[in-house]
Formats: structure tokens, sequence, C-alpha cells
């Protein structure tokens, strides 16, 4: 099974090389380059390929594969909004992801993010490294006995609910279906009624069409002033502009984000010699209770090694034609 990894990174290569072992029927070759129409006829030759999160697995990017005779698009990721999966399905190309590697890395960010922005530790940071051992801009507010809210409790939320139980928070809900595993501490509610009740508002939920801008001026105004608003799911959640919207109106405690809608072009590239001409992430930034990330949930070592072998078994599995509940197509 010869597999092409678009956009490797040093961290992919040591991660999957760590396992050439355990599975020698895959080979493995690695490219820096995004996986996009320009570069899949690089694929020539390869079964499967695997890809990552700001790839564009769009109509023409299948189709060039489909012409290469590459069988399978193997996501080393959770979430799949960039994969046209319709015409994967069409095409007859087996699309497979990694569904719950490490919830638990995920969940984890998202109450970093939370207590950064709440408590301004990066703005703490850099205060004491200046010999400004001043408190000014740094007040934050408990989170004991407060409202988290939580949107989608599938494996992210469900980590994070917990984390938010022990911080001795009421923790409510809002989701299509409920989690049978939390019904002991988490209470479902409307959306409407966990926007207005939450003091901390966590998103967990894919991107769908039923999601895109979920967060949107509408939303936000129904929200508690003073709210903390966390992204780690999909950009797209949450409509960009009317959140700087909401943020000029004074609506947030603080905003922590580990993904945002203009990413796709800065994740995990050094951007710092140019000049961004366009950017509402520049925009964002410029806000003091803002704290941007660069799509680094899923980034430790017990994760790493889960996605590694998750994604090894899945090119197993598309090489033998067996389906699994990993297959998106
Ligand atoms: P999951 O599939 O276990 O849970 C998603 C939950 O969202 C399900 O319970 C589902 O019923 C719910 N949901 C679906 N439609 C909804 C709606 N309209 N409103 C509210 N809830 C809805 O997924 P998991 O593993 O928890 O991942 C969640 C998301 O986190 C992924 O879709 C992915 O986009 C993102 N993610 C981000 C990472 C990062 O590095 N920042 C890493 C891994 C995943």
């Amino acid at each position: 099974m010869k597999v092409l990894l678009y956009a490797a990174k040093t961290y992919d290569k040591k991660s999957f090389d760590a396992l050439k072992e355990a599975f020698p029927e895959v080979e493995i070759d690695y490219i820096d380059h995004e996986l996009e129409p320009r570069t899949a006829s690089l694929a020539q030759g390869y079964d499967a390929v695997c890809a990552f999160v700001s790839a564009d697995v769009s109509a023409k990017t299948l189709e060039i594969f489909r012409d290469l005779g590459v069988k399978a698009v193997l996501m080393r990721c959770a979430g799949y909004n960039n994969v046209d999966v319709e015409k994967a399905k069409e095409l007859g190309i087996v699309v497979k992801r990694v569904p719950g590697y490490s919830p638990e890395a995920v969940a984890e960010l998202a109450m970093a993010l939370a207590l950064a922005v709440n408590r301004r530790l990066y703005k703490a940071y850099n205060k004491v490294r200046e010999n400004d051992y001043t408190l000014k801009g740094l007040r934050g507010v408990n989170f004991y006995q407060k409202t988290a809210g939580i949107v989608g409790t599938g494996k992210i939320g469900a980590a994070m609910a917990r984390i938010c139980r022990g911080f001795g928070m009421r923790v409510i809900a809002y989701d299509v279906y409920e989690n049978p595993a939390l019904k002991d501490f988490v209470e479902y509610v409307t959306l409407d009624e966990l926007l207005s009740q939450s003091d901390l508002i966590s998103l967990h939920c894919p991107l769908m069409d039923s999601t895109y801008h979920m967060i949107n001026i509408e939303s936000i105004k129904k929200m508690k002033d003073g709210v903390i608003l966390v992204n780690t799911s999909r950009g797209a959640l949450v409509d960009t502009q009317e959140l700087i919207e909401g943020i000029r109106m004074d609506k947030f405690l603080g905003v922590g984000l580990d993904v945002y809608e203009e990413e796709t072009g800065n994740v995990y590239e050094d951007r710092s010699d140019e000049i961004m001409m366009h950017s509402v992430t520049a925009r964002l930034l410029a806000f003091p209770n803002v704290m941007i990330t660069s799509h680094q949930g899923f980034y430790t070592k017990e994760a790493l090694e889960a996605i590694a072998e998750t994604t090894l078994q899945n090119a197993m599995d598309a090489r033998d034609g067996k389906s699994t509940p990993n297959d998106v197509a």
C-alpha cells in the first residue's frame, strides 16, 4: 500500500515512522506541499493519499485522483469539512478519518484558552518580562460556580464538560443528540437558553451547513455580557465580521480561538515577514481580550501517536476494502 502524505511536518514523519515495524505493508512518502488541485498529480503511482485540515479535497482534486487511480484519501484528522464527500462517493474513492484520537487534547486546549483570556495570561507574561509588575488590565472572574455552556457533546465536548465540572461549574449543553454518558451532571437546554445562561461558551460541534456561522450577531446579542467564547472546533462556526462587531459592543470578557475563518493560508506557516493587507485575523488580534492559537488542539504527544496508528490502520482497511466507523465515503 503506497501512501503519499501531503503537508508533512517533522512531527508527522516522526509519529508515522515510529510505527513502520507495526505496519510493514504501508509504505509512506512525505511531501511538504499542501494537497490541492495543483499538487494532486504528484500522487501518480500511489494507492492512497494522506491529508490534513487545510487540504483542498474538492471535486477537482478528487477527479485528478480518479484519473491517476488513487483509491483512498486518508484524513489524519477528525473533521472532514474540506472534503467533497458526495463527489468521492460518486467517483468510488474511499475517504477515512480519525474520529476520536484524543478528545482530551482538544478539550484541555479549550480550557487553557478560556483561562488564558479570562486571566489575560498572554498580557501578564509580557508585562512581567518588561519589569511591569502592575495588575492593570488583568482582572478576571472565578469559573467556580459559574455556568459552562457546551455546544456539541460528542467526544471532545464531553471531555470539556468533565473539565468544567472539575472546576466546580454548572454545566449545560446543546446538541442535536443527548450524550447518555453525561446525564449525571449535564443539563441539556435549547441553544437560546445556553446562549443566555452561560458564562463560558465552548464550541465542539462539526462544521456543516446547519452549523455554519451559528455564532453571528443575533446569537451574540443573546449572550450574557462578559461571556467568554472559545472555539476549538472549526473557524466557520463563527461569523468573524460579526464576532468583531460583538467584541466592539463589549460583549465578551474574552474570546479564545484555536480555529478561525481565515486560517487556511496561515495554519502551520511562518508569515512573520509578511504585511497582511486585508487580514481580519490582524483586526481580531488587536483586541486585548482575544487570544488566537494556530489549530494546535490536536498537538500533543498522545494525540499524534493515536492519529498515526489509526491512519495506518485506515490505510490497511482501505487496501482490504474493509468499511469501518472511520469511513466518511
Ligand atoms: P463528535 O462527532 O464526537 O461530536 C460532535 C457532536 O456535535 C455530536 O455529539 C453531534 O451530535 C453534535 N452536533 C452535530 N450537529 C450539531 C448541531 N447542529 N448543534 C449542536 N451539536 C451538533 O466530534 P468530536 O471528536 O467531539 O470533534 C468535534 C469537532 O472538533 C470536529 O468536528 C472538529 O471539527 C473539531 N476538532 C478540532 C481539533 C483542533 O485541533 N482544534 C482537533 C479535532 C477535532
